[in-house]
């Protein structure tokens, strides 16, 4: 019989749909430019508040979603390239440095968005706050920081549909659903102690998240309004 453990918790799963819903929107909203722009602006606060809400979650969160669980050491990347070590049931050493660098590049574009202009009628909230030069230097870095984002999506899309088509595992319906079926047969693959570690996904868990996420978007948003 199939071992199912849930390792994407509620919070994890919606903070990424949300996030990907969002990215989309303001590279949409910015192609369109002009009024829209207010729309970008916007957008970017909720990838802010994600960004730092995925960020708190990173060490009060549920098991998998834990920085600590998944954050890869040097031998520990090479042992897995090499073979050598089993996966655990959360992001495995190599995708853990992609959703590093992915969770950073978007922190990097809604900060300095904050403080960038587009030198005709929008600038973000903290642009007035600092000087011209410093203005140029996030406008620039928000600008080149969009490639860097482009390619590490393209990456993690196409790690993923590497994922499905040459090791047969399939990462997506986790990330929607929350569990991971394990055959008996594909138990060698992992490493024992994480068969046992289901991430906790109860009312009281989602409860907190919510609690947190509504905390930072307040706190945030007092500083983007004041
Ligand atoms: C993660 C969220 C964000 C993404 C993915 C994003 C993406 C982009 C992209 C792709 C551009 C066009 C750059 C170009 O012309 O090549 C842009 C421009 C701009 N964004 Fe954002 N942005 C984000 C957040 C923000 C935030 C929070 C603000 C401010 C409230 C902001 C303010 C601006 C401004 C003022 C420009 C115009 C810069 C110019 O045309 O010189 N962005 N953004
Ligand atoms: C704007 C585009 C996207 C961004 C910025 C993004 C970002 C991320 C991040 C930050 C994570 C780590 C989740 C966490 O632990 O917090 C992640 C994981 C994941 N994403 Fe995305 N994502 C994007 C698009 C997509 C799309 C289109 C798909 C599927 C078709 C997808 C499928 C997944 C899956 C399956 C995982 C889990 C990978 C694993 O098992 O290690 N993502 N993504």
């Amino acid at each position: 019989m199939k071992k199912i453990i849930r390792v994407w918790d509620l919070p994890i799963r919606l903070f990424h749909w949300l996030l990907l819903i969002a990215i989309v929107l303001s590279f949409i909203t910015v192609k369109i430019g002009g009024n829209a722009m207010e729309l970008h602006g916007r957008v970017g606060y909720c990838v802010l508040t994600l960004i730092v809400f995925r960020i708190c979650w990173g060490f009060v969160g549920s098991y998998h979603a834990r920085f600590t669980n998944f954050m890869p050491s040097p031998t520990g990347l090479f042992g897995y390239l090499s073979g050598k070590t089993k996966a655990g049931l959360g992001h495995n050493p190599l995708g853990a440095l992609s959703v590093l660098a992915l969770l950073l590049s978007v922190g990097v574009q809604a900060v300095t968005g904050l403080f960038a202009n587009d030198d005709i009628a929008f600038e973000g909230p903290f642009a007035k706050y600092v000087s011209n030069g410093v203005v140029g230097l996030m406008t620039s870095i928000h600008h080149a920081n969009e490639w860097v984002l482009i390619a590490l999506i393209a990456l993690h899309l196409c790690a993923i549909l590497y994922y499905q088509k040459f090791k047969s595992e399939n990462l997506i319906k986790p990330m929607l659903l929350g569990d991971k079926e394990i055959d008996p047969s594909e138990e060698a693959k992992y490493l024992p102690a994480d068969l046992g570690q289901a991430s906790k996904d109860g009312g009281l868990q989602r409860g907190f998240a919510l609690l947190l996420l509504s905390l930072i978007a307040v706190v945030l948003g007092y500083f983007i309004t004041g």
